[in-house]
């Protein structure tokens, strides 16, 4: 008898109506569920600089993005509805904190550097993370990455390229450039999560191909892709202990404080209240809109 094992490990695509382990289709739930809250949740950081980007193209640029944010948002949560669950009953997990978002959207972001190193960093860890992603086992999810993947290629294009032009600007402006980074690297390296030792669900989804590489392999690979695009950038990382270990052929980096880490994941980040505060009255504003989609809905079955 063929097992839901030996599909997997013949690299087949598991769809909405296939038979699955229950635990599979609610370790997927969790992750895309948790990966949709993230998109949403952060619109935040950025939106805030949205009235006050320097320019008119600065402007449109991150408004585009912070619109293609939602968008991911959305297919996301349809991927997760494929798996017989309602968005509503995800919104509620969110809001009463029985699921989670990206340790990284408890940041302030209080300089416009903030929208580059967001690009560069946030959005560069995002695409090591989500590239193997898109060969993800379940096929829902696995298609919609693509999508996201490509756009988060974008996103993270136009935060080194601001990151770049600062760096370049006047001494306060690479001074502000360089804050921001100092800023972000460390809580961009713990968004791969806990270091695989005590990573929970890695070796079960790795073994379904719902993830294909370890939390600290995409670490490691991150670092080793950020470390030449600082020094083009004529900027620094904020770790003595970076250097090229030519026996490994990789960096090695210093040591992550999961400390922090499991401050921010229990709630007692910098700004894990006001997110969560801003997401749930955005929500409740917005139940008129629900309710007029419903009934146009509604009327429209009639
Ligand atoms: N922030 C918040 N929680 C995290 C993070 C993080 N950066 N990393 C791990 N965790 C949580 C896990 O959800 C899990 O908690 P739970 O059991 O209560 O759900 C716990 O820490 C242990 O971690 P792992 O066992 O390693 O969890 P998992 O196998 O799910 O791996 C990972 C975590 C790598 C984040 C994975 O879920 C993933 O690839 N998700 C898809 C990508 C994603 O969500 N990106 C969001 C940010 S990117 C963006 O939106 C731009």
């Amino acid at each position: 008898m063929v097992t839901f094992q030996d599909l997997i490990d013949a690299d087949e695509r598991v769809e909405p109506r296939d038979d699955m382990p229950e635990a599979y289709r609610t370790t997927l739930i969790r992750q895309i569920a948790q990966h949709a809250h993230s998109e949403i949740i952060g619109m935040q950081p950025e939106g805030s600089w949205i009235t006050r980007a320097p320019s008119l193209k600065r402007k449109a640029i991150l408004l585009a993005k912070v619109q293609d944010e939602a968008g991911h948002g959305l297919y996301l949560y349809g991927a997760a509805e494929t798996l017989g669950v309602a968005r509503e009953e995800l919104l509620d997990a969110l809001h009463d904190g029985r699921q989670r978002y990206s340790s990284i959207f408890n940041y302030p972001t209080p300089t416009w550097a903030d929208m580059g190193a967001i690009g560069w960093l946030v959005d560069g860890a995002a695409i090591v993370n989500q590239v193997p992603l898109c060969r993800c086992s379940y096929g829902p999810y696995a298609r919609a990455m693509v999508r996201i993947c490509k756009e988060e290629s974008f996103h993270q294009r136009q935060g080194y390229e601001l990151l770049h032009t600062l760096a370049h600007g006047t001494p306060e402006q690479k001074s502000m450039a360089q804050d921001a980074v100092d800023r972000w690297w460390w809580p961009s390296l713990m968004m791969f999560g806990p270091p695989d030792t005590e990573s929970t669900h890695s070796a079960q989804s790795m073994a379904w191909k719902i993830k294909r590489h370890s939390n600290d392999d995409l670490r490691q690979r991150f670092v080793d892709m950020c470390v030449p695009q600082a020094e083009i950038l004529g900027l620094t990382l904020p770790d003595p202990d970076l250097r090229w270990n030519a026996g490994r052929g990789h960096y090695d980096f210093g040591e992550i404080d999961w400390g922090e880490f499991k401050r921010v994941l229990a709630g007692d980040g910098p700004m894990n209240r006001e997110r969560m505060a801003h997401r749930k009255s955005a929500h409740d504003e917005g139940a008129w809109v629900r309710e007029a989609a419903r009934a146009y809905a509604a009327r429209s079955a009639r």
